[in-house]
């Protein structure tokens, strides 16, 4: 039976790319390590100058501002990026880290205290949107509202909703500038009020394109991270037993989780002229995918890639993508998800899996595991 998580292995193998229909657009799919690779390398090619439209699917409908530094090319890529950079490391103060931590031992005893826990609503979606907090430096009740949007800040809503959504959304990014504004401290907001741009002070509408993805690009990505890996925990207790027994094996393991897991399963790019994409041609401003939950079971670069070796080493994994535009969270996605790993060696025994429904991402030519819908436990002490 072929993985839920690689529906791409035949294809991969047998020609390297899959002509996918999205949204009415017939879209090349890149599958192999390689030749994903080697096109985050080539912008020129493979342009991210394409606002709204390079997620799957677009969000043209959801958001009216361009994403940086995402969908942008240099230079506008190169001085977006290094103007939230100085946010983007907070993860790796010594002070939120060990905020994370504590965060991640409260919530594990939380969970411990109760007959059951619903892992993706209340937990992941707690502890995605609290320790974002942390990394913007707002009071940790900011976090009650991003709690309310649910799994994904569009998607998790209705058709009929999501356009609703995206219009509050807007409106509430405004009003934490505004704040900021009124108010203003050493919070991302505020940093992003005072910022300089193209030698001239940045635009409302910039800011609200940086802060927009700060909240997009890290929230089902790692709620998926966090469910998927506890997920995982429950059906392998003896792989809880192995960290917990040398937790300087949490490292290794969280990335194996995280090339496993692909919670980002592609992302797009344009190609500005007539392009021959591996045998599929693509017109002016049509769209490519760079598949990374391909490239990171691609069996020419990790042997057995459908297994999870805890201990996998090297392992050169594009879950957070790869070049240019490699991912600014992956730094506060590692601390999310290792401290939670040390916060269950610390106190869980075991995870007992009482009803799980896998969520899958359904496109014409394929349907992936990613996450859940729902994840019910009972998180069982060590003592
Ligand atoms: C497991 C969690 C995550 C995964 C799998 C993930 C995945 C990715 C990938 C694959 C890219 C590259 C996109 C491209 O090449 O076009 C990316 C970029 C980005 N991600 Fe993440 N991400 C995660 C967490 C986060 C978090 C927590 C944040 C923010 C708090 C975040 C913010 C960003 C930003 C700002 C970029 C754009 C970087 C640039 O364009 O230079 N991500 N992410």
């Amino acid at each position: 039976m072929s993985c839920p998580f690689d529906p791409f292995e035949q294809k991969r193998k047998e020609a390297g790319v899959l002509p996918c229909d999205f949204e009415g657009e017939r879209v090349p799919m890149i599958l192999r390590h390689a030749d994903v690779k080697a096109a985050t390398k080539d912008w020129h090619k493979y342009s991210s100058d394409a606002p709204r439209r390079l997620s799957f699917p677009t969000e043209e409908d959801v958001r009216s501002m361009r994403q940086f530094p995402l969908e942008v090319d240099p230079p506008d890529h190169t001085e977006s990026r290094k103007l939230v950079e100085p946010f983007f490391a907070r993860p790796k103060l010594p002070e939120v880290i060990a905020k994370v931590e504590a965060l991640a031992r409260r919530l594990v005893a939380d969970a411990l205290r109760q007959d059951s826990v619903e892992l993706v609503r209340d937990f992941a979606v707690v502890y995605q949107s609290k320790a974002l907090t942390y990394m913007l430096n707002v009071p940790e009740e900011e976090a009650d509202v991003w709690i309310s949007w649910g799994t994904h800040v569009y998607r998790d809503v209705d058709a009929a909703g999501k356009i609703e959504r995206g219009r509050q959304f807007e409106a509430y990014l405004n009003s934490l500038f505004d704040r900021a504004l009124a108010n203003p401290g050493e919070d991302f907001f505020s940093y992003l009020n005072q910022a300089t741009f193209q030698g001239r002070p940045m635009t409302r509408v910039e800011a609200l394109g940086i802060a927009n993805l700060a909240f997009a690009g890290g929230r089902d990505t790692v709620i998926n991270a966090v469910t998927g890996s506890l997920g995982y925990l429950g059906g392998n207790p003896q792989a809880l037993e192995y960290l917990r027994e040398d937790p300087k094996r949490i490292v290794n393991a969280c990335e194996e989780l995280f090339r496993h897991i692909s919670s980002l399963t592609h992302i797009g790019r344009v190609c500005p002229v007539d392009t021959e994409v591996m045998g599929v041609s693509v017109k002016p401003q049509g769209k490519v995918s760079l598949c990374w939950s391909s490239a990171n079971y691609d069996e020419a670069v990790f042997p057995n890639p459908h297994e999870v070796h805890l201990d996998r080493k090297p392992n050169a994994h594009m879950a957070f993508g790869f070049g240019l535009h490699l991912c600014l969270g992956a730094p506060q996605a590692r601390l999310v998800l290792r401290s939670l790993m040390k916060a269950l060696c610390e106190q869980v025994q075991r995870i007992e899996i009482l009803k799980a429904e896998q969520h899958f991402e359904v496109e014409a030519e394929y349907r992936r595991a990613v996450g859940y819908d729902a994840l019910l436990a009972k998180l069982v002490s060590l003592e």
